[in-house]
């Protein structure tokens, strides 16, 4: 099918059975053609949490669609194709996450939203990269476990100082790709060039940086100032939607190989397929969907200003 017919019948489908699709930024950028929003982890579960639709499409990873069904069990939540998974969400289970637990006994765990239901069921309150910092400054404790991704719980540590983060040893690879001598390398082609960085990227790379933030805080630094060149280390989608969102601001991915395999398996045949056929539905077991329930809303309420209590 070319795309504008696969656009229109998606579009279609979507009215008839009241359905919504929200993507991530790291997305194949086509995907943006039926997207009815797109964004980060933080934007996207929020919207799942206040849609009216019948049917939410999830085009992103596995643990994207599971904190949708989380947040709203009474929809059906589909994922367009089920090898979208996430190698970071893969190195934590539920075995793995007691262990951890029971290593650092009474301090309270602040989980990645890129991990299971299970392992969001064990934990006392849920972060996103936009908000982990935030996250862990309103728990108002002096030690915190983090998991499961190492780099983002140095870049809080980095942040709070007069805080102890204990992180699990888990990272994302895609991110991971990035070296403290590609930072150098960019930076003596683009003397002027500013370098943004995602929090899951390595320590020594976040400290060359001159901003680092979520994807959609990278978004946001863009769209409010104008350099000559910017650096772009977090995954290829975002330098794809900002090359079309800011045709005249000049943008260079740090290098080629940011490019995470998981998020770009949805296609447009399979968002089509999932909306016609009704799969791949996503369930969670209802004990954990209220555990892991109780750990997002920790997170989601954080920004009413109200303090975590952790259990
Ligand atoms: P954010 O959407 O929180 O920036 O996350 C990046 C990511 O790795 C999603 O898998
Ligand atoms: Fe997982 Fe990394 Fe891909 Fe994000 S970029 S989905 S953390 S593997």
């Amino acid at each position: 099918m070319i795309e504008n017919e696969i656009v229109e019948k998606i579009n279609k489908l979507k009215k008839e059975k009241n359905a919504v699709i929200l993507a991530h930024c790291y997305q194949n950028p086509e995907i943006d053609l039926v997207a009815d929003y797109v964004g980060d982890s933080l934007g996207l579960s929020k919207l799942a949490s206040k849609t009216n639709a019948d049917i939410i499409v999830f085009a992103g990873v596995y643990f994207m669609a599971e904190t949708a069904k989380i947040l709203s069990p009474e929809k059906k939540v589909l994922l367009p194709n089920r090898k979208s998974g996430c190698n970071m969400a893969d190195m934590i289970d539920l075995r793995m996450v007691r262990e951890f637990k029971t290593k650092y006994p009474n301090i309270p765990l602040v989980c990645y939203v890129n991990s299971t239901a299970e392992v969001k069921a064990e934990c006392d309150v849920c972060c996103t990269s936009a908000n982990a910092i935030e996250v862990v400054r309103s728990m108002n404790v002096k030690k915190v476990l983090f998991a499961p991704d190492c780099y983002l719980g140095s870049w809080v540590q980095k942040n709070l100082p007069n805080v102890e983060v204990i992180s699990y040893p888990g990272y994302c690879p895609t991110h991971l790709r990035i070296s403290p001598e590609d930072i150098k390398q960019a930076k003596e082609k683009y003397p002027n060039g500013v370098v943004l960085v995602h929090p899951e990227c390595r320590q020594e790379v976040v400290e060359l940086s001159d901003f680092t933030g979520s994807t959609t805080q990278i978004f946001d630094y863009v769209k409010k100032t104008n350099h000559e060149m910017y650096i772009i280390c977090t995954e290829k989608g975002v330098v794809d939607r900002l090359q079309r969102d800011y045709k005249d601001k000049n943008f260079v991915l740090i290098n080629e190989k940011i490019v995470c395999h998981n998020m770009k398996q949805n296609t447009l045949e399979d968002i089509y397929n999932a909306l016609l056929n009704e799969e791949f539905e996503v369930n969670v077991d209802e004990k954990i969907r209220k555990l892991a329930l109780k750990s997002i809303n920790a997170m989601i309420s954080i920004k009413s200003g109200k303090q975590v209590v952790t259990q």
